[in-house]
């Protein structure tokens, strides 16, 4: 598959992440000052969604158990979380926020 249009990137102001779907995938998109960056948005520890956590830099936060992953790369870089995250690739056009999941 190609790369889907999937948000403003005003809509995600920098610092900050959201929650979307995109086709079967529950995506995080996140807005760093060094780019923005999609992960799968389930924790690879207990399968809760990292959108709801915290972001600080490029290290997402998770809100169940406080795991850690570099946006990245999806590496896993805090105990409880080992397995690293799905990443994707990210395009910005025109304003526009693509990502591609396949
Ligand atoms: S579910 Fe994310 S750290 Fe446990």
């Amino acid at each position: 598959m190609a790369m889907e249009k999937i948000a403003k990137l005003e809509d995600i102001p920098e610092g900050t992440m959201q929650h979307v779907e995109v086709g079967l995938e529950d995506v995080a998109i996140y807005h760093t000052s060094d780019g923005v960056y999609a992960t799968s948005d389930v924790c690879t520890h207990a399968s809760e969604q990292l959108s709801r956590g915290r972001l600080d830099g490029c290290i997402v936060a998770c809100p169940k158990h406080g795991g850690k992953f570099d946006v990245r790369t999806g590496a896993a870089v805090a105990f409880p979380c080992v397995i690293p995250l799905q990443t994707f690739p990210v395009e910005i056009r025109d304003g526009m926020v693509y990502v591609d999941v396949d």
